[in-house]
């Protein structure tokens, strides 16, 4: 069969692997391929047990695979074939040299720029998926124009997708956004991917911008969102010392139409690939033009979540006698939010680490992230165990802590729990998703984030 179009996508992560499966789904008409450098990602792709847990992912997978969409590791053939190529490999935070802890690692975005020069046979339209740094685009296009006979046209369009709600999210946006050059070849190479995504989205909800408008965007919207979560942690501890209850506050706050109430819940803190990073980035590129005083603004909402963790964790040392020497502690959730496997930047990894410190015994459930969790955490020395089940993982324990949101655990049988802990049993709450007051009927101290404690003693 001849297809309209052939796009390849370069890294079959959390955001490519979502991204290119909707694409496939909506454009029959069109061919997508999937390349990765990882072989075991790609096997994983294409077989029953995707290498990502995401909602409604696995029948849109199964709607195309073979199909119209397609996983491959052979990059050199997949570059050669697609004049459309979407880059989203990962860009992590950098862990050497200048910028170390702050600045984005640029190592595996910039090979595979080299790897579109090397192996191009033809001209492409090249498109910025994963969050970059501010003016990575001329970098991109720095490098593609050591081209002899091809042209390359760099665009950015980046990705909003939240996971857990990915799919969602991709099949109707609040909006699209594409960067291009405002040359003729660059308002050109827009309007292909402009036609790509009209086949299900609006056209009033799919903007365009210069390139630069396009990268800054993507990273001021994860600061903003990052930036209210800090805000309403922030106050969960002003909370904490004046008996005012984190819950009221927001509701009371959100309904104002100027402010809005989403991501107002109060929680032990943002994790995920993208909100740190992205802020960290924002904040060295800020330091690098001399902005000092916006860099710091922007520093702030990091540290408070820094805050909020350890926080969270001092609690918990208070509330136990302060001690946790061979206390053993269940953590309900590994993942960074619910319904994905994802534990990047999870809060539940720092607090197992200090956990650890404080000579406690770590016991982690999660009903979609144990097995990353136990990659994440394989060096640390120190009692750590992954029980998949949460009764088991509960039972003879000291303390349980909710870390991730999974609606599996407001509905679990809380007094069985109980039951099975050791006395006096203890319940920090990081999400405030229990029912606080009957669990403290039950006989727990209910320890929840911005609220006042329920305790026996
Ligand atoms: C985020 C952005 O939402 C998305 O647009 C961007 O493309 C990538 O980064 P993601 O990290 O997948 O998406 O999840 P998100 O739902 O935004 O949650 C991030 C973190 O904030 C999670 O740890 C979540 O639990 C936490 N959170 C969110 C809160 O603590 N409180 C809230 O009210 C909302
Ligand atoms: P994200 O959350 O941004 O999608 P991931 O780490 O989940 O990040 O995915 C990025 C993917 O990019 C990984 O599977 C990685 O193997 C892949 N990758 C990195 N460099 C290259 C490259 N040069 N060619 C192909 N794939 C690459």
């Amino acid at each position: 069969m001849k297809f309209e179009k052939n796009i390849l996508c370069i890294g079959a992560g959390y955001v490519g692997g979502p991204t290119m499966a909707i694409i496939a789904y909506k454009c029959p008409q069109y061919k997508v391929t999937i390349v990765d450098i990882n072989p075991t990602r790609i096997d994983a792709w294409n077989s029953d047990e995707l290498p990502i847990y995401e909602p409604g992912l696995d029948e849109i997978i199964r709607a195309t695979r073979g199909k119209n969409l397609f996983f491959t590791t052979d990059i050199q053939r997949s570059i050669r074939e697609n004049d459309i190529i979407f880059v989203s490999v990962n860009t992590p935070t950098k862990t050497f040299g200048a910028g170390a802890g702050m600045a984005a690692d640029l190592q595996y975005w910039e090979k595979t720029a080299r790897q579109i020069l090397q192996y191009s046979e033809s001209s492409k339209i090249v498109i910025e998926r994963s969050t970059l740094p501010v003016k990575t685009a001329q970098a991109m296009e720095n490098i593609l124009h050591n081209a002899h006979s091809s042209t390359f046209e760099v665009l950015s369009n980046p990705e909003f997708l939240a996971e857990g709600t990915a799919i969602k999210d991709l099949e109707n946006p609040d909006r699209i956004l594409i960067g291009s050059r405002e040359t003729e070849s660059g308002l050109k190479a827009r309007e292909v991917l402009v036609e790509i995504y009209a086949n299900w989205i609006p056209r009033e909800k799919i903007i365009t911008s210069n390139i630069w408008s396009s990268e800054l965007s993507k990273i001021t919207s994860n600061a903003f969102l990052a930036q209210r979560i800090s805000s309403i942690n922030a106050i969960s501890a002003l909370c904490e010392k004046t008996d005012a209850d984190i819950t009221e506050v927001a509701r009371a706050v959100g309904m104002d139409r100027r402010i809005g109430d989403k991501y107002l819940n109060s929680s032990v803190g943002f994790g995920g690939s993208c909100f740190k990073k992205d802020i960290l980035n924002l904040v060295y590129l800020c330091r690098q033009y001399g902005l000092n005083e916006v860099a710091d603004y922007w520093e702030g909402v990091v540290k408070i979540n820094q805050y909020q963790q350890e926080r969270f964790t001092l609690n918990m040392l208070k509330a136990m006698f302060n001690t946790l020497a061979d206390k053993k502690i269940c953590l309900f959730g590994a993942s960074f939010k619910a319904n994905t496997s994802d534990t990047r930047e999870s809060p539940a990894l720092f607090i197992t680490k200090k956990l650890i410190e404080e000579k406690a015994e770590v016991v982690i459930t999660d009903p979609q992230a144990l097995r990353n969790a136990r990659v994440d955490l394989a060096n640390i020395d120190g009692k750590i165990s992954f029980i998949e089940d949460p009764y088991s993982a509960a039972a003879g324990c000291h303390a349980i802590a909710v870390i991730t949101e999974w609606n599996m655990y407001k509905e679990l049988d809380y007094q069985k729990i109980y039951d099975a802990m050791v006395k006096p049993a203890a319940l920090f709450d990081g999400r405030n998703i229990l029912d606080h007051v009957k669990c403290h009927k039950m006989g727990f101290n209910v320890y929840p984030i911005g609220k006042p404690s329920l305790t026996h003693f």
